[in-house]
């Protein structure tokens, strides 16, 4: 005789196919079956399947995701890093050669799980690199220390080993004169701010509207004059402005939502004065980032 959960587990697959397709089906049973511990109950795995057919997303069942050459953690209702922005982050990456002689100062608005700055801090050369991630949430917060730990990304450095530096800090990115405080002048400047629209936010799938933070999607707030999705780029871009904020060669690199770039870009002109810019093109065909030189 079968036992109870080898005959649920064997409709399982069939349900997981119907709802995402024979391929996506296989692929999460398989990544699932992979994330079991020897010390898990053996009803562990219906029950992954049991949240993902609830529409749960998968990362926050399987508790990681890939960030480039990284795994990081994922919690609820912190936003799961997406594949576009860390396409941009490693092209970022690419584009600098910090040196330990002279250590960057990186401030990521937004940081949500810390996955921009903890990114930049594996790939460049260790002492290069001392970075800031500031987040609202305090959830966010708490995962991106989760992550820099996880990822052996110190928050201070030490005087004998030379490493780079990632220190998560609880903020409102309204607050300019505590950002300046942190490390300013600032050589990188980073946000995936949230961007989405409140007329778009309506339509999002249950999955993410059910599970991620309404703060780390909606991108004005309900008593923001402007409800076009904008107003983040207006408060950075005002920030940016500021004296002191940019050192002579900085570089600032926000991402944007479907069909912003243009206006994000004369936002930086016309709010930071930031005259050069450039939009970069994600893999998916759509403009997805904003970025300017000083
Ligand atoms: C789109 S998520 C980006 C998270 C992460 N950087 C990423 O790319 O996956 C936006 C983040 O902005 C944070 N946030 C929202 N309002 C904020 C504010 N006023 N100040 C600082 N962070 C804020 C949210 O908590 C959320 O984690």
């Amino acid at each position: 005789m079968r036992s109870p959960s080898g005959n649920v587990l064997s409709q399982l697959p069939k349900k997981l196919a119907s709802l995402l397709g024979c391929e996506s089906a296989r692929l999460e049973l398989k990544w699932m079956k992979e994330s079991l511990r020897p010390s898990d109950h053996p009803s562990t795995l219906q029950k992954m399947v049991e949240r993902r057919l609830q529409g749960e997303p998968l990362q926050y069942i399987l508790g990681t995701t890939p960030f480039g050459p990284l795994s990081l953690l994922c919690r609820p209702p912190t936003l799961i890093p997406r594949p576009e922005t860390e396409d941009w982050t490693l092209r970022l990456a690419n584009t600098t050669s910090p040196k330990s002689s002279r250590p960057l100062s990186v401030l990521d608005l937004c940081t949500g799980s810390g996955c921009i700055p903890l990114l930049l801090c594996h790939l460049w050369p260790p002492g290069s690199t001392r970075a800031f991630g500031v987040d609202i949430s305090k959830q966010a917060i708490k995962l991106a220390t989760d992550n820099a730990a996880r990822c052996n990304i110190p928050a201070h450095s030490s005087a004998d080993i030379l490493c780079n530096v990632f220190v998560p800090v609880l903020g409102d990115l309204r607050d300019t004169i505590f950002l300046k405080k942190l490390g300013a002048p600032f050589d990188v400047v980073t946000a995936n701010p949230p961007y989405i629209p409140e007329q778009e936010y309506d339509q999002l799938s249950a999955s993410v509207k059910d599970y991620e933070d309404l703060r780390a999607l909606l991108g004005d707030l309900p008593e923001s004059p402007i409800q076009n999705g904008l107003s983040f780029y207006h408060l950075i871009a005002r920030f940016l402005a500021e004296k002191g904020i940019l050192r002579n060669g900085a570089t600032v690199a926000l991402e944007v939502g479907d069909r912003q770039a243009e206006a994000v870009e004369n936002i930086l002109h016309c709010s930071a004065g930031l005259r050069h810019t450039e939009i970069w093109t994600d893999p998916w065909g759509k403009q997805r980032v904003v970025l300017a030189r000083v």
